[in-house]
């Protein structure tokens, strides 16, 4: 077994459903990112079972994985979506995604963004600051509209993530405090063409525990009964996304235990529940495929140095991130030390430090967890061209993602005359 149960090993080759990665390298090269959709079915319908009988929309965290199969998958299913940029609400429509069931949160919307996500009649506007609530509120006015608005609330609660992923304390800049909130939510008259239909929280990303979901929601829960003795009626409560997976020992709640917990929690309003998972829908639904290059020894340590590199797969050098690294065929050699790094010109560009394994050039490995954060956060440093995405449904085996073209990378560019 792997652990990931849609990849696994069948005669000692890792497969992706019931196709071996092997195969997939042969014919698409590596580096490449590969999907199984049953992983992606199969999460989303646990969040969407969990909320069993309970007014809900599951709007997913397009910044995990924004490639368009994908955001197509979810749509199928009755996903909405979280974006942050009118970019990822283009995504959303190419893919077939409804804008009525998708939210805008970010702390930047420009106001062409604004624009874009009015016409297209989104769900809800999740609003970070006083000043973007009046920037909003007069595009509405030259559009003529009505803009939906929750305003993202900061409970400041310590989410006990990485600090870089950690959103809900008050000196982070995300969101704003609850007694702010509440004087705003209750300036209605100042801002005619704002109608606020929800309240928003979201306190950061990889959590393993259910507790800091649970402090946030209280104080929500205090705001809107606030609130409401103060006559403002909100339909919706967006308690954001966050929830961690499995990279190595960490032991997330289940996604079931989470949306009970949640849904527990809210049991006694009648206010739909809306939340914004990205990492636990896409985390360990994907994979990152790569070849050793080249190993290298030298007297303090051994090197394989494989094809993917820090711009394929950012979390390692960005946020010290440990992603399991297993071997496509095991095979009964030599065991080293390695560390796992990529071609790129930095220190910090490494997949993984001190991995038991045996290895010889021309070895595909597999980068677990790679499915959240992976290709939505690629670049093309070095001019390195971005890898293939490909998506496995049993069986067949999707090209969703070509990988890019040199040409491609250099086509906007121009030479001064
Ligand atoms: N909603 C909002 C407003 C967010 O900012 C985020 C993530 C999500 C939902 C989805 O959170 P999730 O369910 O995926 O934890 N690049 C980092 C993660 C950054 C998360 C940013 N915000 C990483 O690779 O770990």
């Amino acid at each position: 077994m792997s652990g990931f149960p849609e990849f696994i090993y069948r005669n000692n080759e890792l497969c992706a459903e019931s196709v071996p990665l092997k195969q997939i390298a042969a014919e698409f090269g590596t580096p490449c990112y590969v999907y199984s959709r049953s992983a992606l079915t199969k999460a989303y319908q646990e969040f969407d079972a969990a909320f069993a009988g309970r007014d809900h929309l599951i709007c997913y965290a397009v910044k995990a994985n924004s490639n368009i199969a994908i955001l197509n998958l979810f749509a199928q299913l009755g996903s909405g979506f979280d974006i942050v940029s009118g970019g990822e609400l283009w995504r959303v429509m190419k893919a077939g995604g409804n804008p009525q069931k998708t939210v805008f949160s970010g702390v930047g919307k420009n106001t062409d963004e604004m624009r874009m996500a009015l016409d297209a009649n989104i769900l809800c506007f999740n609003v970070e600051s006083e000043a973007e609530l009046s920037t909003l509120n007069q595009v509405a006015q030259t559009m003529q509209k009505i803009a939906p608005v929750s305003l993202r609330v900061n409970p400041d609660v310590d989410a006990k993530t990485h600090p870089y992923i950690s959103t809900g304390l008050k000196e982070n800049k995300f969101g704003m405090p609850i007694n702010e909130a509440e004087r705003i939510y209750l300036s209605t008259h100042r801002y005619p063409h704002i109608r606020f239909t929800g309240l928003d929280c979201h306190i950061g990303s990889q959590l393993t525990e259910i507790e800091p979901f649970m402090q946030a929601s209280e104080k929500i829960l205090n705001l809107l009964n606030n609130l409401k003795s103060q006559g403002l009626e909100i339909e919706h409560l967006d308690l954001g996304g966050g929830l961690g997976i499995r990279y190595t020992h960490e032991t997330p709640p289940s996604i079931k235990d989470y949306v009970s917990a949640l849904c527990a929690r809210t049991g006694h309003i009648k206010q739909r529940l809306l939340i914004e998972p990205g990492r636990a829908l896409v985390g360990n639904s994907g994979i990152l495929l790569t070849q050793t290059e080249y190993l290298k020894h030298t007297p303090a340590r051994n090197f394989a140095i494989v094809d993917a590199a820090m711009n394929d797969l950012m979390r390692p050098a960005l946020y010290d991130a440990y992603h399991e690294i297993l071997p496509v065929i095991k095979r009964n050699g030599d065991v080293q030390n390695y560390q796992i790094v990529g071609p790129v010109c930095e220190t910090g560009d490494f997949l993984g430090h001190d991995r038991k394994l045996s290895l010889n050039s021309g070895d595909l490995l597999a980068v677990m967890s790679a499915g959240a954060y992976g290709m939505s956060m690629s670049s093309n440093y070095n001019t390195r061209p971005r890898a293939a995405e490909i998506m496995i449904d049993q069986d067949t085996i999707h090209v969703i993602r070509q990988r890019e073209t040199i040409d491609q990378l250099t086509a906007n560019e121009r030479i001064l005359p």
